[in-house]
């Protein structure tokens, strides 16, 4: 369901349109099709998807006053409730034509998630996503963000365990078959730092460089990993 919204806002993230619009589409849609936005009211989250655009890492709330323009690149973050369980993933559009080094920052971060996922077997250990995430991404001049992370997920929006995107091989918590949680980097151009904005919510990068995130839910199983957030068919979005 949260990867059904990810296709069906597709064709709405154009140049002039507001995140209001973006959020009241994304909105509608879930609850017409039975499941409830989880981050609606999470925490006093105003919104019911995130919209984080540029240096904006993630938590960006929609409103009218913000419109997409041309060389815009930006995360959508969605997470439903349907039947007792919550789904959550994200993937980044781009606006119109852009820059080379924002295509680089959006490859690598994709990439550098899938290097995490490849590692979600029940022979590994969470330092081994950490490591694996980190080595690329840094191997590609790009940064981990540290102080968001992803996490279990299931009956609640946000379960332990806490999934740091940095780690060291063969150290961490030992996956097992049957786990569920969040993958999902947020890769900066510049320093990892950032700062929180004054509504609370939006995180930006400390140099205002530009950040890039994608986010799957994954199923640990005993081939390894299922992507709950994958739809049959679905490939990569950029690399
Ligand atoms: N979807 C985000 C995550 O990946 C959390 C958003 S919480 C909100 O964990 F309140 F900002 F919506
Ligand atoms: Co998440
Ligand atoms: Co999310």
């Amino acid at each position: 369901m949260a990867a059904q919204v990810l296709v069906m806002i597709e064709e709405y993230v154009q140049e002039g349109i507001s995140t209001f619009e973006l959020d009241k589409n994304c909105h509608n849609f879930i609850i017409k099709n039975g499941a409830k936005p989880s981050s609606l009211n999470y925490h006093g989250f105003p919104k019911s998807i995130c919209t984080s655009i540029n240096e904006t890492v993630c938590h960006g709330i929609p409103t009218k006053k913000v419109k997409l323009q041309n060389g815009d690149i930006v995360n959508i973050d969605v997470t439903v409730l349907k039947n007792g369980f919550h789904g959550d993933c994200s993937r980044m559009y781009t606006v119109g034509s852009i820059s080379p080094q924002a295509k680089k920052l959006i490859m690598v971060a994709e990439e550098a998630m899938y290097k995490g996922i490849e590692q979600a077997t029940p022979e590994s250990r969470l330092g081994d996503i950490g490591y694996a995430i980190q080595n690329y991404t840094e191997g590609n001049g790009f940064s981990v963000v540290r102080d968001f992370i992803g996490h279990g997920i299931g009956r609640e929006f946000h379960e332990d365990p806490s999934v740091h995107h940095v780690g060291q091989k063969n150290t961490g918590v030992r996956l097992k078959t049957g786990m569920t949680f969040t993958i999902e980097p947020m890769i900066n151009e510049g320093v990892y730092d950032v700062d929180v904005l004054k509504d609370g919510w939006t995180v930006v990068t400390k140099d205002r460089k530009l950040s890039a995130q994608f986010e799957h839910t994954i199923l640990i199983t005993e081939a390894g990993h299922e992507i709950l957030t994958m739809l049959p068919g679905q490939t990569r979005f950029f690399s």
